[in-house]
C-alpha cells in the first residue's frame, strides 16, 4: 500500500531531478567523477520517522555540511564564549573560499565559510587535544549525529588533500594572526578529513532533525547536544550557512541549511523537520541547482518558511 509521503516525495523527484545546468566540483578532483544524474531526497520527522526517493542509499561525502555539526561539537566542548572568541558570527557576503576575517580581530566572518570552519575545527575535542584525539571526537560526534558510525572516504581526502593550497593558505592566515596555535598542515589534514565522512540522504535527514529537535536525536534518543548549542547552531545557518546566497534562501526557501561542494544540502526546521537533498551539478555558490529547486518546491508545498 502507497502511503502519503513517500509518494509526495516520489512527486517530488519526479519534478525536481529533471537535469541540470550546473557543473561538478572540479577543484577536487575526485569529486568530478561522481555520477552527475544522481538525485536523492528524505525526510525525517521529529519522532525519528525517515521518507526517503530517489536513490537514497547514495553515498556521497558530507563536505562543508560537516561544519555546522563540528561548529556544534567545538560549542559542546569549549562553551559558546571560547568559541566567539575565535570566530565570529556575521554573514560575509562573500563565496566559501575568500579571506573573510573581520578586520579588528583577525576573527574569521563565521564558521561556516572555510577560513571560519578551519579555526572551529581546531576547537572540537578537549583542550590539548591531540590530532588522533581531535579525530575520534569528530567520528563519534558527527555519528551521534547520524545515529550510526559514519566512515572517512579516504579517496576523496587524499584527493581533495593534493590541491588544499587554498586551504592551507587560510590556516596558515589564521596561524599567523595568533587566532588558533595548532600547525596549519595538521589542521588542514583534519579539516579535510571532517569534509570526508561519507552519508546519504537518510543520514542528512536524521543529523538535521537532531538540531531540529534541540539536540535529541530521535531515532538513537540520543542527547548529542544542548538546546542552546542547537538553537546556536541553527542561527548561524540560517544567516551564513548558504554563504553568498544566504539572503536569497533566507527569502525564498526559509529554512536554515547547509550545502556542501558534493551536492548536498540539509536543511532543519526547529521543532517540525530534518530534510536532506542530493544532487551533484552546483550553481556559481557551489550549492546543488536541483538541491535548491527541491528545497523551493518543499518550502512552498508544505509551507515550511519560517516566516
Ligand atoms: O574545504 C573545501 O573546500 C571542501 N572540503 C568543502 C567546501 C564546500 O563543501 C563548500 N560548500 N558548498
Amino acid at each position: 500500500m502507497k502511503t502519503p509521503v513517500p509518494d509526495y516525495l516520489l512527486e517530488i523527484r519526479d519534478l525536481c531531478s529533471t537535469g541540470a545546468d550546473g557543473r561538478l566540483a572540479d577543484y577536487i578532483p575526485e569529486l568530478a567523477a561522481v555520477d552527475p544524474d544522481r538525485f536523492a531526497v528524505a525526510a525525517c520527522t521529529m519522532d525519528g520517522v525517515v521518507y526517503t526517493a530517489g536513490d537514497a542509499d547514495a553515498e556521497f561525502t558530507i563536505q562543508s555540511m560537516s561544519k555546522p555539526f563540528a561548529y556544534a561539537l567545538a560549542l559542546r566542548d569549549r562553551g559558546i564564549e571560547a568559541v566567539l572568541e575565535k570566530v565570529a558570527v556575521e554573514p560575509s557576503g562573500d563565496a566559501f573560499n575568500q579571506i573573510s576575517l573581520e578586520r579588528d580581530s583577525g576573527r574569521p566572518r563565521n564558521p561556516m565559510i572555510n577560513i571560519g570552519a578551519i579555526t572551529t575545527h581546531t576547537l572540537v575535542g578537549p583542550v590539548g587535544a591531540s590530532e588522533e584525539e581531535r579525530d575520534e571526537a569528530l567520528a563519534t560526534g558527527l555519528s551521534s549525529f547520524a545515529g550510526r558510525r559514519l566512515e572517512v572516504d579516504t579517496v576523496v581526502m587524499n584527493s581533495e588533500l593534493r590541491t588544499a593550497f587554498r586551504n592551507r593558505a587560510m590556516a596558515n592566515l589564521v596561524r599567523a594572526g595568533g587566532i588558533i596555535e595548532d600547525d596549519p598542515d595538521e589542521i588542514v589534514r583534519g579539516y579535510t578529513r571532517q569534509c570526508a565522512y561519507r552519508v546519504t540522504v537518510r543520514d542528512l535527514a536524521v543529523m538535521a532533525v537532531t538540531l531540529a529537535t534541540g539536540g535529541v536525536n530521535p531515532v538513537t534518543r540520543e542527547r548529542v547536544v544542548s538546546a542552546a548549542v542547537a538553537r546556536q547552531v541553527l542561527a548561524i545557518m540560517a544567516t551564513c550557512g548558504m554563504y553568498d546566497a544566504a539572503g536569497d534562501w533566507m527569502s525564498t526557501v526559509g529554512i536554515p541549511a547547509k550545502s556542501g561542494v558534493s551536492g548536498g544540502i540539509f536543511g532543519a526546521l526547529p521543532g517540525q523537520v530534518g530534510l536532506g537533498v542530493f544532487s551533484p551539478r552546483l550553481d556559481e555558490h557551489g550549492h546543488s541547482v536541483e538541491g535548491v529547486r527541491t528545497f523551493e518546491r518543499l518550502s512552498r508545498d508544505l509551507e515550511l518558511h519560517l516566516m
